[in-house]
């Protein structure tokens, strides 16, 4: 049975209701996601998630972190995690995040992440975890290395964007899953210890939200996938990026048309040539409208490296400052853990933990 604690502490039942009582003012909707540093990153995750970050920073409080414990799920070689949890930072603020404008960080900077996860795990049940796309996926995948961490992965994440009453979380369509028992971890810990976390909603694009293999397109583009012609990578040269695009699987057909069951390879073109020149589905279909696929999947191309040139230039010139870097680091891990300590110390409070004197 379900125990209902009472709200010991006086506090009102919406913590979002709290705060603006303390600060007389409405808050800001705040946005929590993260991108984990496990190599070069895609298209996908660019398109998916960074792209709109930068896009949602003027309007929102944000939180953005780099998810370094979550790689821990799959191995690492340590030397690869430093370099690339760098490089991520750098491709982020060469992507237009702006650390003036939000709260960068690095997840294992701030040790409340794991110690909420120990919390939510005591009200989380196994079956949950196992019914996981992502977990059985990797599971297939990582089949030499089937982890308490790889199971467990979805309650971490929970844990990031609880701490930070993140309203809105933006990703990709992958993690609509993992924002999904986010919520019902939040709505089963207020129901058993009175309100505490704000139930987050996901936020998913409406186009590229998905992005797709170029040599497959029934897969979504992945930075593991075997084939490197599949994926275009953040590093990519201008003449790779256009060549990957050139050897893009499409169809026998000849019109260049979106039709994402019948003709998913140039739907999946179409997409990427929309969301990145910011011209709809129908001015791209009449801009090619006669023309030969060859031609289309160039200027596909041509438009990606125009985006992807400058933000692997400026990613490397930022990635030679490290002392920048690690400022960053710092900076980041100050506020995001002063707000992670004051959700945490609420939870041991209402879980029933004895504090410790300051
Ligand atoms: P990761 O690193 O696997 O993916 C990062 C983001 O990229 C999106 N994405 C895509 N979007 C469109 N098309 C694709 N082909 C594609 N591939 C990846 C993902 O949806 C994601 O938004 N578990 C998270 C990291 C994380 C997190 C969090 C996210 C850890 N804690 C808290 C949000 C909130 C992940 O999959 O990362």
């Amino acid at each position: 049975m379900t125990e209902i604690l009472s709200n010991k502490d006086g506090e009102a039942e919406n913590p979002n209701a709290v705060e603006q009582m303390k600060t007389g003012q409405a808050r800001r909707k705040r946005l929590f996601s993260a991108v984990q540093p496990s190599g070069t990153l895609t298209l996908g995750n660019y398109i998916g998630a960074i792209r709109n970050w930068r896009m949602l920073l003027d309007e929102y409080d944000c939180i953005y972190a780099l998810a370094d414990l979550h790689t821990l799920t799959v191995r690492q070689n340590p030397a690869d995690l430093r370099r690339n949890t760098y490089a991520l930072a750098a491709l982020y603020i060469a992507s237009g995040i702006d650390p003036e404008k939000c709260v960068l960080f690095v997840q294992s900077h701030v040790s409340a992440h794991a110690e909420l996860s120990w919390i939510l795990n005591t009200i989380t049940y196994p079956g949950e975890l196992q019914r996981m796309t992502q977990f059985k996926d990797k599971s297939r995948s990582h089949a030499d290395n089937v982890n308490m961490g790889l199971m467990d992965y979805p309650v971490l994440m929970a844990s990031d964007i609880l701490l930070y009453g993140a309203d809105l979380v933006p990703v990709g369509a992958d993690q609509k899953q993992h924002i999904e028992i986010t919520r019902d971890l939040a709505i089963r810990f207020n129901g058993r210890y009175s309100d505490t976390f704000i139930v987050p909603e996901p936020y998913i694009a409406k186009s590229g939200a998905k992005i797709m293999s170029l040599q497959d397109p029934s897969k979504k583009m992945s930075k593991s996938d075997p084939n490197p012609a599949a994926f275009i990578s953040m590093d990519d040269s201008r003449d790779t990026i256009i060549k990957k695009f050139r050897r893009a699987v499409t169809d026998s057909d000849t019109t260049v048309r979106y039709d994402e069951e019948h003709k998913p390879g140039v739907s999946n073109l179409l997409t990427i040539y929309s969301v990145i020149t910011g011209k709809s589905i129908g001015e791209a279909e009449a801009e090619f409208c006669g023309k030969m696929y060859g031609e289309f999947k160039t200027a596909v191309g041509e438009a990606v490296a125009d985006v992807v040139d400058p933000i692997r230039e400026e990613k490397n010139r930022i990635l030679k400052d490290k002392a920048y870097l690690d400022n960053v680091f710092k900076n980041g891990a100050e506020s995001a853990g002063r707000m992670a300590k004051r959700t945490l110390s609420k939870v041991y409070k209402r879980v029933g933990l004895v504090q410790a004197m300051p």
